[in-house]
């Protein structure tokens, strides 16, 4: 037995027994989380052999972040998921200080990961040195690190170490990877090439801050989309700008055109991706089925996260499925087979909410819910949905539509524990009627303007038995179209 499996075992006989003591309030019922304490981004995203499988990072031994481990999922359906062994452990000299984020690619049938290896060079922690690494699975569940590795020592220049999360794809013969990194005070993102996975040639920096876009480029990825190529990536630092940029870090993308031969990216301008306050370091994969999948880390660094109190932190988003529009506009949508997670459906339809709430009667914490607002005949100042509402009026989240500047609001200052705070957005493609698709779980909200057109999302800690939903008109009658509503299943079962 190597010595990255024997610790691997030893990591879950610990995870075993501390997953006994699992459970509480907020654990949710359909996203993916870690079986105890701490995961963060997603990693090594791919449908291999039919099953997709999702890897994430994750620290087995207590609910903050630590040395860094691949926990790992897998689904047939991309909803119903089943954990299995951790994938990998801090083994070797190379990443003895973790096992950081990277991708996954199908090399000749042998499921291969591609990993930054982390090690620390003083006791502060202050210093690092960052090594892409490989490491091979026949089975899809166990895998062995490369006699290759490192596959990548040295940086390209000068980055004070900062190198990390190679996501790996193949065009024409060959490999590329890019990877995230720093020169100064500047976020970049450099290409590599292959022939085999072990030997990278340096291409360029495919693209770079000038100054304004952070001083460090994390998770980058690169996918061609309605004839564009885009790069997305997690940039740090870049400042506040009235509504935009309101989280300590962000993920947004550039659409343009990658030329190979240079390795350069001529691309428009930096777009935030997610509007709302708990997403990051997202990752995406082509599925069989030729579409672009994306999850997302459902949190956000240095946020207060009141589930440590119960023993775990950190959650993905649902898959959502990706499409560049004409205007190069990255959409985001559920995926249809959120449809087979269904269960109670509720259908209301032509409901009219005089200036004032309107109290549905449907509930709950874990549900679907599509809400058509006739936009074309309201003559007031807003309207929206509340959820996540207690009887007594103490806590509510709202979602709501200002029809003078067609900016959408997300307000958590009332949703229960954790940080509050609103984040706004435009809807920048105005139709006659504006519909809200939410997706509510135990402890999370993610919003869907317009089928995919804004999407915000935020983890909100309210009491159990909040569970009431409300529609709200402000300064005219309003009329809702049509509400559904479909209770999502519990998939984890392990809010106990
Ligand atoms: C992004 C990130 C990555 C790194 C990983 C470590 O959230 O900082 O750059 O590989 O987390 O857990």
């Amino acid at each position: 037995m190597s010595k990255h499996t024997k610790h691997i075992h030893e990591v879950e006989t610990r995870v075993q027994l501390a997953k006994q003591n699992m459970g509480g309030t907020y654990r949710l019922a359909y996203h993916i989380m870690a079986p105890v304490h701490w995961m963060n981004d997603p990693n090594g995203l791919i449908q291999w052999n039919g099953e997709y499988h999702v890897f994430y990072q994750f620290h087995p031994d207590n609910p903050t972040w630590g040395p860094m481990h691949w926990g790992h999922v897998k689904s047939n359906d991309l909803v119903h998921w089943e954990r299995v062994p951790i994938a990998l452990a801090p083994s070797e000299w190379y990443d003895e200080g973790g096992c950081f984020s990277g991708s996954a690619v199908n090399d000749n049938g042998v499921l291969t990961l591609i990993y930054t290896g982390n090690v620390w060079m003083n006791e502060e922690q202050t210093e690092l040195k960052q090594y892409q690494c490989i490491a091979t699975s026949k089975d899809g569940i166990h895998f062995e690190k490369d006699e290759a590795n490192p596959v990548l020592a040295e940086p390209p220049f000068d980055c004070q170490g900062h190198i990390r999360d190679p996501k790996v794809w193949k065009h024409g013969d060959d490999w590329y990877m890019v990877l995230g990194t720093r020169e100064g005070n500047n976020g970049k993102v450099v290409l590599y090439k292959s022939k085999d996975l072990r030997h990278w040639e340096y291409v360029n920096i495919m693209a770079e801050s000038d100054g304004s876009l952070g001083y460090m480029w994390e998770c980058p990825d690169v996918f061609h989309l309605n004839g564009k190529d885009i790069l997305l990536f997690s940039p740090q630092g870049i400042e506040p700008d009235d509504h935009r940029f309101q989280n300590l870090h962000q993920t947004g993308y550039l659409v343009g055109t990658l030329d190979y031969e240079t390795g350069k990216l001529a691309h428009g301008a930096f777009e935030e991706l997610d509007k709302g306050f708990d997403f990051y370091a997202a990752q995406t994969f082509e599925d069989e089925k030729g579409r672009r999948i994306l999850f997302g880390w459902m949190d956000m660094w240095e946020s207060p996260m009141p589930t440590q109190a119960h023993g775990w932190a950190g959650a993905l988003t649902i898959p959502r499925l990706l499409e560049l529009a004409d205007d190069e506009k990255l959409l985001m949508k559920p995926v249809p087979e959120l449809q087979l997670l269904r269960q109670e459906h509720v259908r209301l339809e032509s409901i009219s909410v005089n200036d004032g709430t309107h109290t549905l009667p449907v509930q709950g914490d874990r549900l679907e819910l599509l809400v058509r607002f006739s936009l074309a005949d309201f003559r007031g100042n807003a309207f929206g949905v509340k959820v996540r509402c207690a009887e007594d009026g103490s806590e509510e989240t709202v979602f709501r539509y200002d029809v003078k500047d067609a900016f959408v609001t997300f307000d958590r200052n009332r949703s229960g524990k954790g940080e509050g705070g609103i984040r706004r957005a435009i809807l920048d493609k105005q139709e006659d009627v504006v519909t809200f698709h939410v997706f509510i779980d135990r402890s999370s909200v993610e919003l869907f303007v317009n089928d995919g057109r804004l999407v915000m999302t935020g983890r909100i800690y309210p009491s159990e038995t909040s569970q009431g939903i409300e529609l709200f008109a402000e300064g005219g009658k309003l009329t809702v179209l049509a509400v559904e509503a479909w209770t999502l299943k519990d998939i984890w079962g392990e809010r106990v």
